[in-house]
Formats: C-alpha cells, structure tokens, sequence
C-alpha cells in the first residue's frame, strides 16, 4: 500500500483561523438572530451585496463581523485568492486526472488567451461557438432540416449526469424564451420507460437526437442512443446516411462518434479540461441554444462571464461566491450543520436544486485531500430542496420545527416573467414573493412561548386550552438562509446564478483541500454493475457475491420469465 505523505502546510484545520472559529462557534451557538437584529439596525448594511441585477442577503445567517472576518482569514490562510488565479489561467488544479479546469474559458468574452500547455485554447472554444451558432440559424430557418426535408419540431438531448441535467435544467429555467413550436426532450436514465415514452410522443421525420457524453461511452447513454438510433432506422426505413441528418454528438471521443456512425461534421467537440457537471457552457449547452436561440445561449454565457470577473477580482468581503462558499464552511465544520437547502421561488426554476445537488456533491464529497490525506474534517454537505411555494407544503415543517439544523438559500425574481399585462398573475407573483419574504422572516424570528400565549389569549382560548396547544406552537428561529433577490429572469442572470455557485464549490474545495473535478466515487458501483449484467442474462444461479445479493439476484432470475 502506498504510504501517504503528511503535509501539514495544507492542513488547514490547524491553522490559526481554523482554531478561532472553533472558539466563535462557541459562542455562536447560542447566538439568537432576533436579538442581533433588534440590537443592530445596520445588520443589513453590513451583511449584503449587490451586484449588477442581484441582492444577496446574507444577513439572517449566523454571524457577526468577528466570524465573518476570520472567515476571510481562513480563506486567505488557504492561499484562496492565488489558487482561484490557478483555476482561471489554465494550470492543471484537477491534480488526479491532471488535467486544466476551464469553464471559464468556454465563457471568456476578453481578449486575453487562455493557455494549457501554452497552447491558447481560445480559438477552437470560438470555432465551436461559431459552429454552435451557424448551426442554430440553419436548425431554425429549416436550412438543416429531417431526412425528406421536413422541418424539424423536437430535439431529444440524451445523456446523464452533467451533460443532462445543466442544459435540462437550463431549458426549463428559460422555457418564456424558447423558440415557438419547438419542444425539447432529455432521455438520461437506462430505464426504458424513459426513452420509450419519450419517443411514444415523437415524430421520426422531425425529430433531432443529440448525443450529449463527454466520454462517448457512458452504460445509459450509449444504451439510449442505440434505441434511439434504431427507432429511427426502423420507422423511417432510410439508410445509414441519413442517420447524419437526424443524430449530432456532443463529445470529445471522436473515434466513438464515429463508431457509432454519426459524421464528424455532425460532432460538436469539447475538450478534457471541461468537467462534466461544469459542461453546460459548452458545446453540451447545444440543445439550449437550439431551444432558445443563440444570442440567449450567448447571453447565458456572458451573464457566466460577470460572474467570473467579480469573482476573479472582487474583495474577499464583497465577493458573493466567496461569502457564500464561507457561510457554507462555517455551518459544516463548525456548528455541525450537515445539509443544505436550496428553495428557488420560482417554478422556473424547479430543477435547480437537482443541478446544484450534482454540481456540489459530485465536487466536494470526499474523504481524501489532494495530497492522499484523509481529511479530518467534514467535507461537501447534502444539498436538496425543491421550488417554493411547493415546498411550503412538504418539508418546511422539519426546517421549521425539527430537531435539525437547516442553512438554506432562498432565491427569486422581482419581475413576474412575461405577463406583466395580466393583472391576475401580478397578483401570483406577489403572493409568491410575500411567501419568500416570510419564510425566512419566520424561520430566523422564530415564535416564542409568550407570543403565542398572548395570541392564543386574544382568540379567547382558556387557559387550560393555552396549555394544552402551546409548545406545540413554539417556533425555536434561529435557522440561516441566504436570500438571493434578482430583477430578472433572463438568461444573462441566469449565467451569472449559476456561475456563482460553480464558484462557491470551487472555493469550499480550495478551504478543504479537496479536488473538487474528479468523482472517482461513481466508479465502483458501475465496476460491480459490468460483473452483475451478464449474471442477469445467463441461466446459472449466482454463488459469488454477499448472501443479500446473491439472493436479490436470484430472485430476479427465478421470476424474470413469469408474471403471477
Ligand atoms: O456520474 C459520473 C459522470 O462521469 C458525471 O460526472 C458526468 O457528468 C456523467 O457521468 C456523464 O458522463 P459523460 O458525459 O461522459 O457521458
């Protein structure tokens, strides 16, 4: 085995931050936020940051000036500010794969070159623009069109994993956008009733199949496209070469797009230096700009490329990724918060949480540090949540009321998209956005006992009845959030939003010095999944495994034929 080599310079929990945080966190435990509002009238002022179209509030957390400042002295102790220049200017910080991390690079509207290998990847990230965008114009004026010429009317995006769920969720956020008559479809999971019942609803004459893997040889996504690929030939009773017509590949595995018979000038590359949950922002955003145009999939980008440059060059103190990414910190090493909550009040936004879930979880759920240390302490936190108000009327009673702590992000749009001029869904949007407003007015204030005494005394309750109901009633408060209030739905903000999660990640694995762009953690399951399928297919009872696997296997195999 190999031996793992200590270095204790890396080591950031014993640092001197590090060692007072544990010390404020004392204290903060029995901080009451209601008191420190009630106390401090300028607890907004210090706490907020505006930039550009957003707010971000981040004032109903668990702080005060001293935590917050030793939260920048942990950034800086963890050498945050150069090591963020590292990711931007092309050095291989993905230290397991060796390899560069440029999403940035995909979103770069300067004119500086970006150099790996000091080769300066700007011109081919342009070309593939540039091919996105001819692409895009042809799709839409009918110029590329189906194999009998007809214009085509649904695109299916099948993939997984990132290069499913930031365009999936991407083209939800932005449906108000898209073009008119024109429906898109992602098909990621290897479960038939996925790909079939999509393609129950398709037309094959006017049907266009992207082909969305990095590596061009993930089990579910090959497994889908060979489905797709042999609906088509079956239904429309063309040759091979018309595949071409109906089949692009989004890849950086030319050999494999090959393979499966789809044209080069059909694949839209990209490149290793791409991770796949940070690859919307290339050529996998295809089927977003197809959906809602290039100049929005530009937009997109640019809103992306405004993040990065406030990220990049912004004051530790006034740098809403870096806020956010400390804020996490403090709650999952130091107040022992393991979960975190992301509450979009938006139905436009329904996906994001499942996109953030990958994006973070993926990225910082580890237990060895980037020099094949185990880490001591806590890493990536367990990211969930769903859209308000929905989620009101599901979970918040734990938020509210539970024995856990809960830290969460709330975020909304001033602007009610598209229906300004009817009246009635100005009145949804406010409703809507009183329900931000209270929830996280309610979970940091909480109700106490004396409180709803009084409120229970004036609906003339006896009391008896008061001390029957009362604590069941008490709201403790005390629970974080983060607000991100943001003018507008649009696709430049959208970019930005996103981008700034990407970089609160980025910056939570620099703290825990953890390689955020590997996930070598989904690599055993498939390992054991490779041995299982051809158990499943041959005759032979299984022997080989656990005695609970065995037996689930074989019971698989001994009713697979019947049906009773
Ligand atoms: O789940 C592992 C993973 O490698 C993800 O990181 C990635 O987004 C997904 O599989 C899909 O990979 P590919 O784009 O190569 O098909």
């Amino acid at each position: 085995m190999q031996l793992r080599v200590k270095c204790t310079m890396e080591v950031i929990n014993k640092t001197a931050p590090w060692a007072q945080l544990l010390k404020l966190a004392d204290d903060a435990k029995t901080m009451s936020l209601r008191h420190e509002f009630e106390s401090d009238q300028s607890r907004f002022d210090k706490f907020h940051v505006l930039f550009k179209d957003f707010l971000f509030d981040y004032s109903k957390n668990l702080i005060n000036e001293n935590i917050i400042e030793e939260l920048y002295s942990l950034a800086s102790e963890a050498g945050l500010k150069d090591k963020i220049e590292q990711m931007f200017t092309g050095i291989k910080i993905n230290n397991t794969e060796h390899r560069a991390v440029l999403h940035t690079a995909l979103r770069n509207f300067g004119t500086e070159p970006v150099l790996v290998d000091n080769f300066n990847v700007m011109p081919e990230i342009k070309r593939i623009l540039e091919k996105i965008k001819i692409f895009t114009d042809k799709f839409h004026s009918a110029e590329i069109s189906g194999f009998n010429g007809k214009k085509f009317t649904d695109i299916v995006n099948i993939g997984i994993g990132g290069s499913d769920l930031g365009p999936a969720m991407v083209c939800e956020a932005l449906k108000h956008y898209a073009i008119p008559d024109l429906k898109v479809h992602f098909v990621s999971n290897v479960d038939g009733a996925h790909i079939s019942e999509t393609l129950k609803r398709l037309n094959y004459e006017t049907t266009l199949f992207i082909i969305a893997s990095k590596t061009f040889t993930t089990q579910e996504t090959m497994t889908n496209a060979q489905t797709a690929k042999n609906w088509f030939l079956s239904h429309s009773n063309t040759s091979q070469d018309d595949i071409s017509k109906h089949f692009v590949a989004l890849s950086t595995n030319k050999d494999a797009v090959q393979r499966f018979g789809i044209n080069l000038e059909n694949m839209f590359e990209f490149w290793d230096w791409v991770g796949g949950r940070y690859s919307l922002w290339s050529a996998i955003g295809l089927s977003i700009s197809l959906f809602i145009g290039y100049n929005n999939f530009e937009e997109l980008l640019k809103g992306a490329y405004d993040a990065d440059i406030h990220f990049r060059n912004e004051q530790f103190n006034h740098n809403i990724p870096v806020i956010m990414a400390l804020i996490g910190i403090w709650y999952r090493n130091f107040l022992d918060i393991p979960t975190y909550a992301i509450i979009p009040y938006s139905q436009y936004l329904s996906k994001l949480p499942e996109f953030l879930q990958q994006l973070d979880m993926e990225s910082n759920g580890k237990c060895t540090d980037k020099n094949s240390l185990s880490v001591e302490y806590q890493t990536g936190p367990v990211i969930w949540g769903s859209a308000g108000t929905n989620s009101q009327h599901s979970f918040f009673q734990l938020i509210h009321q539970s024995t856990q702590k809960i830290a969460s992000d709330f975020i909304a749009f001033v602007h009610n998209l598209g229906n300004e001029n009817f009246s009635d869904f100005i009145d949804h949007h406010e409703k809507l956005l009183s329900n931000f407003f209270a929830q996280t007015e309610a979970l940091m204030r909480g109700k106490t006992e004396s409180e709803i005494t009084a409120e229970l005394r004036n609906q003339g309750k006896s009391d008896d009845e008061i001390n029957e109901i009362k604590y069941h009633k008490i709201f403790a408060g005390n629970k974080p959030s983060n607000s991100i209030l943001i003018k507008n739905l649009n696709p430049r903000n959208l970019g930005t939003l996103i981008a700034f999660y990407e970089h609160k990640v980025l910056v939570q694995g620099i703290i825990w010095n953890v390689n955020p762009f590997d996930q070598w953690g989904v690599e055993l399951g498939k390992q054991l999944a490779g041995i299982i399928l051809p158990e499943l297919k041959s005759d032979n009872k299984v022997n080989s495994h656990d005695c609970s696997t065995n037996n689930l296997i074989n019971f698989y195999k001994t009713n697979k034929n019947t049906n009773d």
